[in-house]
């Protein structure tokens, strides 16, 4: 594309920043819709965090940033206004500037995911859902399950002082769900989604044993790298529907463009 005094500008800021991709995707997404919009990776070390945002408000032919490792959580300081979803998952992974300088925190990693699984004709509405994982991830998925819906949510997480107070925070907000928290036998349910990062190594572990999982279950991974997981891999041989990482994050593209009003 073609940068002009016309092109809407917007950053990822992390740190490192050389494994980053999130540019090189919202680039071909601007591209293959027509957006005069480029996004720039920008190298931004913890203690600069502040001044850098502080300058992005005065940055006119800025409409926003991404954030990303270690930067989603510390960013909420600097900014004017969090999105309830933002708040609830306590995590920023995109902000919108506007015209006045403001800026708004958003998250969009859990919107994503449930936009995936509708794309794929899976509405977690009433469903009885497993989730692996309690991180940054996790928070996201769990709450935008329970937005759309779930019916049962069981967190099952490494760590279970966490995964406990994910059910706990979700239980407050949608008194709906029958949400609860410790180990889970994964026959047990119509959905399971690792929001781990087990299955990122080529010798990482299955997270859940999925022996006698029956076919009618739905399996999905928020990892993105392999496309296509162990997990996912065992449970398409099981006959099971999978989902990967991949189509989370294309979601979060079209989130992202309305969001920053690209
Ligand atoms: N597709 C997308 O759009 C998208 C978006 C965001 C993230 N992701 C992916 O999601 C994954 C997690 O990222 P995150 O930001 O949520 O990371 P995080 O905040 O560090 O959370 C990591 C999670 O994995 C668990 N975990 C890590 N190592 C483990 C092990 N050896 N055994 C059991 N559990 C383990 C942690 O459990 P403890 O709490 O016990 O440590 C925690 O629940 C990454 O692969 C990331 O790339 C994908």
């Amino acid at each position: 594309m073609q940068i002009t005094g016309q092109t809407k500008i917007m950053f990822v800021l992390a740190h490192p920043i050389g494994h980053v991709r999130a540019p090189a995707v919202l680039n071909a997404h601007f591209e293959s819709t027509g957006k005069n919009v480029a996004a720039s990776p920008l190298h931004v070390a913890p203690e600069d965090l502040n001044g850098v945002v502080a300058a992005i408000r005065h940055m006119r032919n800025v409409i926003g940033f991404g954030t990303t490792i270690p930067h989603k959580i510390e960013v909420m300081r600097f900014l004017d206004e969090l999105t309830p979803n933002a708040k609830n998952v306590g995590a920023v992974n995109f902000t919108r500037r506007d015209k006045d300088g403001r800026l708004i925190g958003h998250n969009t990693d859990g919107l994503g995911f449930v936009a995936g699984l509708r794309l794929n004709d899976v509405d977690p509405a009433g469903k009885r859902i497993l989730q692996l994982g309690a991180g940054g991830a996790g928070r996201a998925v769990a709450f935008a399950l329970a937005e759309a819906g779930a019916g049962k949510l069981r967190i099952s997480n490494r760590d279970g002082g966490k995964g406990q107070a994910l059910a706990e925070a979700i239980a407050a907000h949608y008194p709906k769900c029958d949400v609860t928290a410790g180990p889970a036998a994964a026959e047990d349910f119509d959905v399971i989604v690792n929001t781990t990062s087990v299955g990122m190594k080529e010798d990482d572990p299955i997270p859940v044993d999925i022996d006698r999982l029956a076919p009618a279950t739905v399996v999905a991974d928020v990892i993105m790298t392999p496309l296509v997981t162990r997990l996912l891999a065992r449970a398409s041989e099981r006959g099971c529907k999978t989902i990967g990482g991949k189509i989370m994050l294309d979601q979060q593209m079209n989130l992202v463009t309305d969001f920053l009003r690209a």
